[in-house]
């Protein structure tokens, strides 16, 4: 458990720092929140004080009720002489939404209220996640800014590409994923996270199989658990490759993507790539069975009232590369199952694919699995069972990847 203290400047992504706290308090870790004047008109210090179960401060004149203590700590006998109480005392600093006046004033060195007073005394690692219109963040000055304080050492989370709060405004500048910024905390740390500079390699999504030039057979993984791992990864300080088959979800411009459809190019992309891999995630949905050969052009309707697919087994990817795996190469396989016996299903696989994980999942529980932003799922490995809860899939991806932290060598 660390002691995290958050400062949330303003701007409409302040939202998603309540999604964070939510998250790191989940994760066991003490929370504090600095909020500045502006940010409290985007979200009220209620929402805050509720989730981290403390009060929230905002000015350099106020006294802070817990005398700079975090959650869970003893009260402190004495009103600390300094408003940089909380500072001193936390593991890490998060900003985030930083707004482009707020990183301007830390670039610059300026003070005027608690949060930048607190980023300037500041001696834990200090991590800024910038989050503002793509006019404001592309400009020159913005990016300077930027720039410096990544030249004094301060950990940028680049905000990611896609809608914007202003209608009808798509661009760089949405806030990064709480999940993503929270396992940048934990790599602030420990920065000798075991995973730096491991090579991780995750498969997302689900293969298509060709039927003629226009149709095929799919299933319907979204990619999100896949890209999830991937995140969580990466944030742990990985170098993360991700064959993504048929995801179309946002990206991370620090992972490798390979982009495949079928299960004969994945196979391919997967024998290259896992040469090189430290870790081996296979999360994408494989196709089991597919065409056993590719109409020519197109079938009209015309052609025929009924017709008989023939339909071949794919190689099993994933117990392929068991078997040629290098000394210490971790495999992780997932086995989506229905219904009753599944587990029991999945905990055969672990044996059968020769892999060091199954992650199980019931796809018949309502609201989670397939396209749907949470998952419950078990992991299985010869030692035992973990069943996590039901969660964000970017909370299970982060237990996931400590799982296999804890994987034997
Ligand atoms: N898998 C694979 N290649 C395939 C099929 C599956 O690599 N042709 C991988 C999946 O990515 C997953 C694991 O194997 O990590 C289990 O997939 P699943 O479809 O549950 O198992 P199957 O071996 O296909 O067995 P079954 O469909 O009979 O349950």
């Amino acid at each position: 458990m660390a002691k995290l203290l958050l400062g949330v400047s303003g701007g409409i992504a302040a939202f998603k720092a309540l999604e964070f706290v939510r998250l790191a308090t989940e994760r066991g870790h003490a929370v504090r929140v600095i909020q500045t004047h502006s940010s409290k008109r985007f979200v009220g210090t209620a929402s805050f004080a509720a989730l981290t179960g403390a009060p929230v401060l905002s000015g350099e004149f106020e006294r802070d009720p817990l005398r700079g203590s975090f959650p869970g700590e003893p009260l402190g006998e004495h009103d600390p002489a300094s408003h940089l109480a909380l500072v001193g005392a936390a593991d890490v600093f998060v900003i985030a939404p930083a707004s482009a006046n707020t990183i301007a004033k830390l670039a610059n060195g300026l003070a005027d209220n608690l949060l930048t007073n607190a980023a300037l005394a500041a001696r834990c690692p200090l991590i800024v996640a910038p989050a503002m219109n793509h006019r404001m963040f592309e400009h020159p000055a913005t990016q300077a800014n930027i720039a410096l304080l990544r030249e004094r050492g301060v950990t940028i989370i680049e905000p990611g590409t896609g809608r914007l709060a202003t209608p009808g405004e798509h661009g760089i500048g949405r806030l990064a994923e709480p999940a993503e910024l929270l396992a940048a905390c934990e790599v602030a740390l420990a920065p000798n996270s075991s995973w730096r500079g491991r090579g991780v390699l995750v498969t997302a999504g689900g293969t298509r199989e060709p039927i003629d030039a226009v149709r095929h057979i799919a299933n319907r993984s979204s990619g999100r658990m896949g890209f999830a791992i991937a995140e969580a990864a990466l944030g742990r300080g990985a170098e993360v490759v991700v064959i993504a088959a048929n995801v179309s979800l946002q990206r991370d411009p620090r992972i490798r993507y390979i982009d495949v459809e079928s299960t004969e190019q994945l196979a391919t992309a997967c024998a290259a790539e896992a040469e090189t891999a430290d870790v081996l995630v296979m999360c994408a949905a494989v196709a089991d069975l597919r065409p056993a050969a590719e109409l020519n052009g197109k079938l009209s309707r015309g052609a025929t009232d009924r017709l008989t697919l023939e339909l071949e087994a794919t190689p099993d990817i994933l117990a392929g590369l068991a078997a040629a795996r290098r000394n210490g190469q971790k495999l992780v396989g997932f086995a989506a199952e229905h219904g009753a016996q599944g587990i029991e299903r999945a905990r055969e696989k672990l044996q059968g694919k020769q892999v060091d994980m199954i992650v199980y999942n019931d796809i018949s529980s309502e609201g989670i699995g397939f396209d749907s932003p949470d998952n419950e799922v078990t992991l299985i490995t010869a030692k035992g069972e973990q069943h996590l809860p039901r969660a964000p899939k970017s909370t299970i991806a982060m237990q996931l990847i400590e799982a296999i932290e804890a994987l034997q060598p």
